[in-house]
C-alpha cells in the first residue's frame, strides 16, 4: 500500500545512528501500546480502525442517502482537527464527492462567511458542525450565523433534519445546543484528540455525507493498524520514518518539508503539519513541519530548497498511480521543442521531475526520503492517515514530549478573550 525509500539519506544517517535510536524506539512502542506513556488517555486512535464497526459505517451510508436526497450543498463547520482531515480527504480523492462541500468556522474572515451565505441562500443545505470541545470560537460563531440563516429559511422541525452535530458525549455548548434543539448528534470518543480524529465520526460523518466510500478508508486504516503493529525497524516503514526524522533532527535538521508532486495532497500536507506541529512543538523542541507542492513551488521555493540554509530535510509523498493521466500530443510544427516527450503521459514527466528533484536536493545538502502511496484512492488514504498518526505518536515519544496535549494553544486565546472582555 505504502512504500518507503530512504536512498537519499545515505551519508546523513549511518548504521550506528540507527543502532543508537533503537532502544528509544522500543521504549516508545512499549509506552504507546502499553498505554503508559505521557498523554496515554488520548491514545484511543491506536486501535480505532479495528473498533469502528461495519454497522456504524452502514448507518452512516443510510444517513448519507437521505442527506444527499434533501440537499444541494453540505456545509462542514469546524477548525483544526475538526476541519483539516475532512478537507484533506475530499481534495485527495478529488471529484469523488456526490455532494459539494463548503467549509466554515476554520477562520474568522467576514468576507468568506458572507460569500458562503450568499452561495447557499437559495440552495437546499445540510450543515454538519464538528467540535470536540463544543466551545471553540471560530466554529461556534460561524454556526451561530449559519443557524440563524437556516432558521429563517426552514422551520424548527425541518432544521432537525438539516443540522447534524459531532461533539463530545457530555461536555460543551454544542452538545447542549443539539439537545435543546433536537439536532442529530454523533459522539467523538473521549480518548482521541482533535488532530488524531479523522477516522472517528469527526471525519467519517461529513465524508460519508459527501459520498466518500468510508468503508474503504477504514479498510486501509485497518491494514495499516496491523502492518505497523510490531517494533521491527526492517519491516515497519512507519517506525523507520519516525526514527529517521529524529536522527536527522539530532543532526541539526530542524525543518522537515513534506513535498509532493501530487497537488491533490495539498490539504493532506496541511493535516500533517497540524499533526506533527501540534504534537511535537513543545518545551522549546520539535521539528518545524513545512510543506511544498511541486513542481509549482520549485518555481518559487526551489532556490531556497536547493541552496538556502542547510537545516532542512525533505520527505516526498509520491503517488504511484494517479486517478487520471494526460497524454502529450505530437505537434507537426514543434515550435516549443517538446516533441521529444510526445506520446508520453504527463504523469511520466511529473515523475521524472520528482526523481530529478530528489537527486538534486540530495546533492545540494538536503537529505530526503520518499513515502510512495501506490494508488490515489480511499483505501490508500485511510492507510496513509494511520501511517502518519502512528509515526507521530512514536516520534513524539522518542523526542521526549507528550504528543497528545497542546498547552501552547491557550496563550493567545487568554489574551484574545481579555481583549474581547469575555465575562
Ligand atoms: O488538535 C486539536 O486538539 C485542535 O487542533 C482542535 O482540533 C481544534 O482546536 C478544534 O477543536 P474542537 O474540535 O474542540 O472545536
Amino acid at each position: 500500500m505504502i512504500k518507503f525509500d530512504a536512498h537519499y539519506l545515505k551519508e546523513s544517517v549511518q548504521d550506528r545512528d540507527i543502532e543508537r535510536i533503537v532502544p528509544a524506539l522500543y521504549k516508545a512502542h512499549e509506552d504507546l501500546h502499553g498505554r503508559k506513556g505521557k498523554g496515554a488517555e488520548f491514545t484511543g486512535w491506536l486501535d480505532l480502525p479495528s473498533r469502528i464497526s461495519d454497522s456504524f459505517i452502514k448507518e452512516l451510508g443510510q444517513l448519507a442517502a437521505e442527506v444527499q436526497d434533501q440537499s444541494d450543498y453540505l456545509v462542514s463547520i469546524g477548525i483544526g482537527g475538526s476541519y483539516l482531515g475532512i478537507r484533506a480527504s475530499l481534495e485527495f480523492l478529488g471529484g469523488i464527492s456526490k455532494l459539494p462541500v463548503y467549509y466554515a468556522g476554520h477562520n474568522m474572515s467576514s468576507d468568506q462567511l458572507h460569500h458562503l451565505l450568499q452561495t447557499i441562500q437559495d440552495k437546499r443545505v445540510t450543515v454538519v458542525v464538528i467540535s470536540k470541545s463544543g466551545t471553540t470560537t471560530e466554529p461556534a460563531l460561524a454556526f451561530r450565523v449559519v443557524k440563524k440563516m437556516l432558521e429563517a429559511k426552514y422551520g424548527a422541525e425541518e432544521l432537525k433534519k438539516r443540522i447534524i452535530c459531532v461533539t463530545d458525549e457530555k461536555k460543551g455548548a454544542l452538545r447542549a445546543i443539539a439537545q435543546k434543539n433536537g439536532f442529530r448528534t454523533f459522539t467523538i470518543p473521549d480518548d482521541v484528540g482533535g488532530r488524531f480524529s479523522v477516522l472517528t465520526p469527526v471525519g467519517l460523518v461529513p465524508l460519508a455525507l459527501a459520498g466518500v466510500d468510508i468503508f474503504s478508508v477504514m479498510e486501509g486504516a485497518r491494514k495499516a493498524q496491523s502492518e505497523y503493529a510490531a517494533p521491527d525497524l526492517d519491516n515497519n516503514a512507519c517506525y523507520r520514518y519516525a526514527a529517521l526524522r529524529n536522527i536527522l533532527y539530532g543532526k541539526g535538521k530542524k525543518i522537515e518539508v513534506l513535498s509532493s508532486f501530487y497537488p491533490n495532497l495539498f490539504y493532506v500536507a496541511e493535516w500533517w503539519k497540524q499533526l506533527f506541529g501540534e504534537s511535537e512543538g513543545k518545551g522549546h523542541k520539535g521539528i518545524f513541519p513545512a510543506s511544498l507542492i511541486l513542481s509549482t513551488d520549485l518555481h518559487s521555493m526551489g532556490q531556497w530548497m536547493q541552496d538556502g540554509e542547510r537545516t532542512v530535510f525533505e520527505t516526498f509523498i509520491a503517488v504511484e498511480r494517479p486517478q487520471q493521466d494526460a497524454a502529450i500530443p505530437a505537434d507537426p510544427q514543434d515550435l516549443d521543442g517538446f516533441n521529444y516527450v510526445a506520446g508520453k503521459g504527463l504523469d511520466f514527466i511529473n515523475k521524472k521531475a520528482y526523481e530529478a528533484t530528489a537527486a538534486a536536493h540530495f546533492e545540494g545538502g538536503v537529505p530526503n526520503m520518499t513515502i510512495t502511496v501506490c494508488k490515489a484512492d480511499a483505501v490508500h488514504l485511510g492507510h496513509l492517515y494511520y501511517f502518519f498518526e502512528k509515526a507521530c505518536g512514536i516520534s513524539g515519544y522518542v523526542l521526549g514530549v507528550n504528543p497528545f496535549d497542546q498547552p501552547g494553544v491557550e496563550a493567545y486565546k487568554k489574551k484574545m478573550f481579555a481583549l474581547l472582555k469575555r465575562g
